[in-house]
C-alpha cells in the first residue's frame, strides 16, 4: 500500500473525544518505549508525526492519525512504565481497557514486543486478557535492529513456545525495526487486505 497523505487528527484522553468511528483502525499498544510511535512514523514515512521519546513515558493519550482520507492508525499510551504515579498508570490503563474494549471499528491492534527480551509477564498477560475478550490482534517483534538475526530467531521461537502453552496457533506477527524498515512493507499490507474487511 502506498501512504500518500497522513494527518494528525485529535488527541483524546478518552473514547468520547475520539472520531466517528467510520472507517476502519488500527492500533499500536505495547509496553512503553517499545516503539509505536516510532514504528507509526516509519510507517507513514513521515519521521515527527507521532512524538517519540528516549524516555519512556511519552505517549500520554489516545491519538488518531488519518492515512490516505480513508483509515486511522492509533498511537496509544504504553503500559508497565514503573515511574509513572500510580494515579497516572491506572489512568492509562482505564484509556486502554476503554478504548480498546469499546472502539467498534478497531480491525486490528498491533501489541509490540521488544524482539531483545525473553517474554514478559506483563505483555504475555495482556494478550491474555485480549484473547479473553476477543480482541483481534497481531504481534510486532520491534527494534529487529539491535540484534543478530540469529539471535532474534531465537527470540521468537522462544516467543512462540510461550504463546502455543495457551494458544491453539500463533497470531499473526511482524518482525520490525523503525530503524532500517524492517516489516514496514508486511504491516501495511496486512492493513490494506484488513480494511477491507470493514
Ligand atoms: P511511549 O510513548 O513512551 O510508550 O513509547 P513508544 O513505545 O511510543 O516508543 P518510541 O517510539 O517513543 O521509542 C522509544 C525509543 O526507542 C526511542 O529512543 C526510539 O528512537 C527507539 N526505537 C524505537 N523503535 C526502534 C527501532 O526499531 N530500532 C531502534 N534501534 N530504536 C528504536
Ligand atoms: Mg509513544
Amino acid at each position: 500500500m502506498n501512504i500518500k497523505k497522513a494527518v494528525f487528527v485529535i488527541s483524546n484522553k478518552n473514547v468520547k473525544g475520539c472520531p466517528a468511528p467510520s472507517m476502519p483502525e488500527f492500533a499500536f499498544i505495547g509496553r512503553s518505549n517499545v516503539g509505536k510511535s516510532s514504528l507509526i512514523n516509519c510507517l507513514v514515512g513521515q519521521a515527527g508525526l507521532a512524538k517519540t521519546s528516549a524516555k519512556p513515558g511519552k505517549t500520554q493519550l489516545i491519538n488518531h492519525f488519518l492515512i490516505n482520507d480513508n483509515w486511522y492508525l492509533v498511537d496509544l499510551p504504553g503500559y508497565g512504565y514503573a515511574r509513572t504515579s500510580k494515579t497516572t498508570r491506572a489512568g492509562f490503563a482505564d484509556i486502554i481497557n476503554e478504548y480498546i474494549g469499546g472502539r467498534s471499528n478497531l480491525i486490528c491492534l498491533f501489541v509490540l514486543i521488544d524482539s531483545r527480551l525473553e517474554p514478559q509477564k506483563i505483555d504475555l498477560h495482556f494478550i491474555r486478557w485480549l484473547g479473553s475478550n476477543e480482541i483481534p490482534f497481531a504481534l510486532v517483534f520491534t527494534k529487529t535492529d539491535k540484534l543478530k538475526p540469529a539471535r532474534i530467531n531465537e527470540n521468537i521461537e522462544t516467543y512462540k513456545a510461550e504463546l502455543l502453552k495457551e494458544w491453539a496457533q500463533m497470531p499473526p506477527y511482524f518482525l520490525s525495526s523503525a530503524e532500517d524498515g524492517t516489516g514496514r512493507e508486511e504491516i501495511l499490507n496486512y492493513i490494506d487486505v484488513a480494511s477491507k474487511t470493514f
